[in-house]
């Protein structure tokens, strides 16, 4: 599975540093031998997300996540081991050398397969469009809306053509099986068993990720159209999830907008309205794919953009999505502000109608999100009678009590009162009613909540005699913070438990590594331990979590064996509950007959 050779991974991870890369989106505070910061994978305001320098590994006590440095790289900037390696590599200007490449995992090499599909689909699209008779309609099309060859070429759009099975055929003469074009979201099976292009007769628009990669397309109609029984085409049509493709952690023209050098980025709905605001220079502008923002599209834009603009249609339903997307960037930790585009339906109509300069001029007036806010709810009463005075004050002071900034809040109260000639006590004294009531207040995770969930996750598709409860599972993972730290505890305790006898899978390999490194004599490395968890994200906080186990860990043998004690006695009564037959009943009462008389033996033979 590893990607480069242990000694160069550690070399490239060495020359980052977990703590100095983390530093640059996350304000971290020393305290003791961790960094800590609110954690960038859930929504916190006091911090429990841990770094520990030495071992260069994260952890979050809130939520669970989990990981060592790359993993840390894969979640925060959405990519595979590979791309997180290639990036760390390239931040510390190391260069992978061809020989440093190893045997990649199943899964990597799977999801190259299909970058490369993509790759050769996206350039297929192209050409069929530059193509004269194939893709005459569509490059009209393309003509109509005013993008140039330029641009067609930069965000490298194409058509993909009006037949059965173009591009399946294409792909086959590549040497492509049809099972990988559909799980590559290329084809359809359909029912009769043959493979169909996924995009007929649309504009393609593929899906770059920021290491460049093609993940996914997005196909328009170029007119409007039925289907043979009556239906109307959706306008667009995307790729569904693959494995290479979600939705939800992406964005179009991220590629091209994290090199810009604007300090903010501008978030579109579409993926028409991007192109148009890069065809008039503005390059530091992305869209989602299709769906609402999601809490990790709101954290990787932070990443690029010190404040996010949004520029969304200005019907009911675009402004909705904009309060949803305010919601979402305040809950990452981050400012947005709303671009207004009156006269025009979407930023693509406004720039053709008022010109770049129109659209320029449009950015520099954009509104902070809560004046934003203030704004629709002003629009909705009639502020110069008293009740609509009233009912307004008292929707503003819900919206401001929900800003952290106390200075920010102030400057509205202000406002506010300046507005509607009611005094800025009385409308403080509001605020701080809505502030201080308990309605306000979310649910808050709690470790229980995350213990629950794990042990959910566990016990998933495992049949009852097999399941485990939590009592097991802490007496795992007490038991790996033991031989995790001692060498001398981990030879003891292996002689009489094996990496099998754990509940789960993570926990057996990560035994079974762990044992290995006591055997060998070598120190534990953490960090290479956990790679080979690298991509299942459930997997790599379990494991991971092993490492920061805080509890008090106390070095002795007693410990030791009664942990042990408890996980194979717990096993044993798991099978007990499930037993039916007779002859199962009396052969588990002779384990655990055996499982006693072992117990009393631990521990006084040679090796005491
Ligand atoms: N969208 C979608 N499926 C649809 C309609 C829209 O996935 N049936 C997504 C697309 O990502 C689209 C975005 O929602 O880019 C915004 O929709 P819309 O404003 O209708 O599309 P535009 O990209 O502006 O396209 P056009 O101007 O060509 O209508
Ligand atoms: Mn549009």
């Amino acid at each position: 599975m590893p990607f480069v050779s242990d000694d160069l991974y550690n070399e490239i991870c060495m020359a980052n540093d977990i703590v100095d890369y983390a530093s640059s989106f996350l304000s971290l505070k020393k305290s003791g031998r961790s960094y800590m910061a609110c954690c960038p994978f859930h929504n916190e305001k006091t911090p429990s997300f841990h770094i520990d320098r030495d071992k260069q590994l994260f952890h979050c006590f809130g939520c669970g996540a989990s990981g060592n440095f790359v993993q840390l790289v894969m979640r925060l900037e959405s990519l595979d081991y590979r791309d997180a390696i290639r990036l760390l590599a390239e931040r510390a200007n190391i260069t992978i050398p061809e020989s440093g490449i190893r045997q990649s995992s199943e899964l990597s090499k799977k999801k190259d397969e299909i970058y490369e599909m993509n790759r050769i689909a996206a350039r297929y699209f192209y050409d069929c469009l530059m193509k004269q008779g194939v893709g005459d309609k569509a490059r009209a099309y393309f003509a109509g809306r005013k993008l140039s060859r330029e641009t067609i070429i930069k965000f490298g759009l194409g058509y993909a053509p009006d037949e059965f099975d173009a591009l399946v055929r294409y792909l086959t003469e590549k040497g492509y099986k049809s099972e990988d074009m559909v799980e590559a979201g290329l084809a359809i099976k359909t029912k009769n068993g043959k493979f169909m292009d996924k995009f007929r007769d649309r504009v393609m628009f593929p899906i770059i990720n920021v290491r460049g990669k093609v993940i996914g397309f997005g196909g328009r109609i170029m007119a409007e159209k039925t289907t043979p029984d009556g239906r109307k085409l959706a306008k667009y049509l995307n790729t569904a999830e693959t494995i290479v493709f979600d939705k939800g952690s992406n964005l179009f023209a991220l590629n091209l907008a994290k090199s810009s050098n604007a300090p903010d980025l501008i978030l579109c709905e579409g993926y028409m309205d991007v192109i148009s605001v890069h065809q008039a220079g503005i390059k530091n502008c992305v869209a989602t794919l299709g769906t609402a923002i999601t809490d990790m599209q709101a954290k990787l834009m932070l990443r690029y953009g010190r404040e996010i603009l949004i520029c969304y249609d200005m019907d009911e339903a675009g402004t909705k999505a904009a309060l949803r997307a305010i919601d979402i960037i305040a809950a990452a930790g981050g400012k947005s502000r709303i671009i207004r585009i009156s006269g025009a339906k979407d930023p693509d109509e406004y720039i053709r109608k008022y010109g770049v300069s129109g659209f320029k001029k449009a950015i520099e007036k954009a509104l902070p999100s809560t004046e934003f806010r203030l704004s629709l709810v002003k629009g909705k009463y009639n502020i110069a009678d008293t009740d609509g005075k009233i009912r307004f004050v008292e929707e503003a002071a819900e919206i401001l009590a929900g800003l952290d900034d106390p200075v920010e809040v102030e400057a509205y109260i202000k406002r506010t009162s300046a507005d509607t000639g009611i005094s800025a006590q009385s409308i403080f004294g509001k605020y701080t009613e809505i502030r201080n009531s308990a309605r306000r207040r979310a649910p808050v995770r709690t470790k229980e909540d995350f213990k629950k969930r794990e042990i959910n996750l566990i016990n998933r598709e495992k049949p009852p005699e097999k399941r485990v409860t939590s009592a097991v599972l802490e007496a795992e993972k007490r038991l790996f913070s033991i031989i995790a730290r001692s060498r001398r505890l981990c030879i003891k305790a292996f002689e009489i438990i094996s990496p099998d006898d754990f509940s789960n899978d993570t926990y057996k390999l990560l035994a079974k590594r762990i044992k290995e490194y006591a055997d060998s004599g070598k120190n534990i490395d953490e960090s290479l331990i956990l790679n080979e968890f690298s991509g299942d994200a459930a997997a790599e906080n379990m494991a991971a979590a092993v490492f920061f186990n805080t509890e008090e860990y106390s070095d002795d043998t007693k410990t030791l064996y009664d942990l042990i004690y408890t996980i194979k006695n717990n096993k044993l009564k798991a099978r007990m509950n499930a037993a039916s037959e007779l002859k199962e009943i009396s052969e588990i009462m002779k384990e655990q007959e055996k499982l006693e008389q072992d117990r009393k033996q631990w521990g006084k033979g040679s090796q005491a």
